[in-house]
């Protein structure tokens, strides 16, 4: 900017010279046709009025000029960096000054494509998601089935077991009574364990997801719906909790299943206490048996409830906790933050 205004300032010293000397000659001919006195003496006066004068005006101007550009420039400058900055709806005021009116004008249309560009990019990545969902929400669904099926081969296995036990103490009751009664003992073992798995076949072969109704509707109609159909005897705590993301209530919803399968498949509890409520911009659900627990570090190999759940929990930004003492039942813990304002989000779109 600098050199710039050094060379205009150069260049319009050299115009004003260049024309005053062209008044000057005008002044010397003019004296040579109409000689008067001191005829040099006013061409050099003509001359430097002249010359004094244009340079003062020119400079004037391109000052003004020069100013203005700095202005505009400056404004491209807080421009870019605005756009930088992510706020990609801002834009320039255009005033017709010229060429620098039309860098302005096209960096406005440029900021326009940027802008339907990222926009564009955002309903790509929302759809990658939604996507995602839809392909994880059919690999968990059959998942469920392939275990819904694998706990039906389990009591077939069960059934299958129980009437060659059965036949076996009937062959035995009187020659060997001892025999017999070890089969009988079997048979109750396997009768009960048989009827733990028959209960949480209830639990896999139901709707994966909430049907459009709310998590404490889920819940309640799911702890309903299990108290009728087993011995167990089942209490809920349920609160509604409002401002959860659909997505959170599917997940908690899930997670309340799969605790309690394990409770109605492994516990042989007599009492299951399901509670949701809110505290502290926080939701928590605990789902407690009173059965037979189990010691938690000694982890089973083909076993993936557990590890699933407490990824589930993390997947919406909850914590997940396990207490569980041989012969102390089982709780779980899961508390979840809740997002209100993702939620007024989920509704808009
Ligand atoms: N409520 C419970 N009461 C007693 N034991 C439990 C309870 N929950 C879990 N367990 C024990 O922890 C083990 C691991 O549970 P986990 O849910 O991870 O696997 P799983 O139920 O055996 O198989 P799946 O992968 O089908 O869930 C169970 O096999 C069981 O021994
Ligand atoms: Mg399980």
């Amino acid at each position: 900017m600098q050199n710039y205004r050094i060379r205009t300032a150069r260049f319009q010293l050299i115009v004003s010279f260049f024309s005053s000397l062209i008044l000057f000659t005008f002044v010397q001919i003019f004296a040579f046709f109409f000689p008067f006195e001191q005829s040099l003496l006013v061409s050099a006066f003509v001359f430097t009025v002249s010359f004094v004068t244009q340079f003062i005006l020119e400079t004037n101007a391109l000052t003004k000029d020069y100013r203005l550009l700095l202005d505009h420039i400056d404004s491209i400058d807080l421009f870019v960096k605005t756009l930088s900055a992510g706020k990609l709806s801002a834009r320039m005021n255009v005033e017709n000054v010229g060429a620098i009116s039309h860098v302005e004008q096209s960096l406005n249309e440029l900021a326009d494509k940027i802008d339907t560009q990222v926009k564009s990019l955002q309903r790509l990545v929302d759809e990658n998601v939604q996507m995602n969902v839809k392909i994880k929400n059919e690999a968990v669904t059959a998942e469920r089935q392939r275990l819904a099926r694998d706990l039906h081969d389990a009591v077939s296995q069960q059934l299958f077991a129980l009437s060659m036990l059965a036949s076996a103490a009937e062959k035995t009751i009187h020659s060997n009574p001892d025999l017999a009664a070890e089969n009988i003992a079997d048979v109750s073992d396997i009768a009960r364990k048989a009827q733990g798995e028959m209960r949480a076949l209830l639990l896999h072969l139901r709707p994966v997801r909430l049907n459009n109704e709310s998590l404490d509707k889920g819940l309640e109609r799911l702890i309903h719906e299990l108290d009728g159909k087993t011995m167990i005897h089942f209490e809920a705590s349920i609160h509604p909790v409002p401002g959860l993301t659909k997505g959170v209530e599917n997940h908690l919803f899930r997670l309340s299943q799969e605790a309690l399968s394990n409770a109605l498949r492994h516990s042989e509890a007599t009492k299951v206490v399901l509670s949701l409520h809110e505290k502290d911009q926080l939701v928590t659900l605990t789902i407690f048996d009173n059965g037979q627990g189990f010691d938690p570090k000694q982890e089973k190999i083909a076993s993936y409830g557990l590890k699933t759940m407490k990824e589930r929990a993390e997947e919406i930004g909850g914590h997940f906790m396990l207490t569980a003492h041989e012969g102390e039942g089982t709780s779980i813990h899961i508390r979840v933050p809740i997002h209100r304002e993702a939620k007024e989000n989920d509704r808009e779109n």
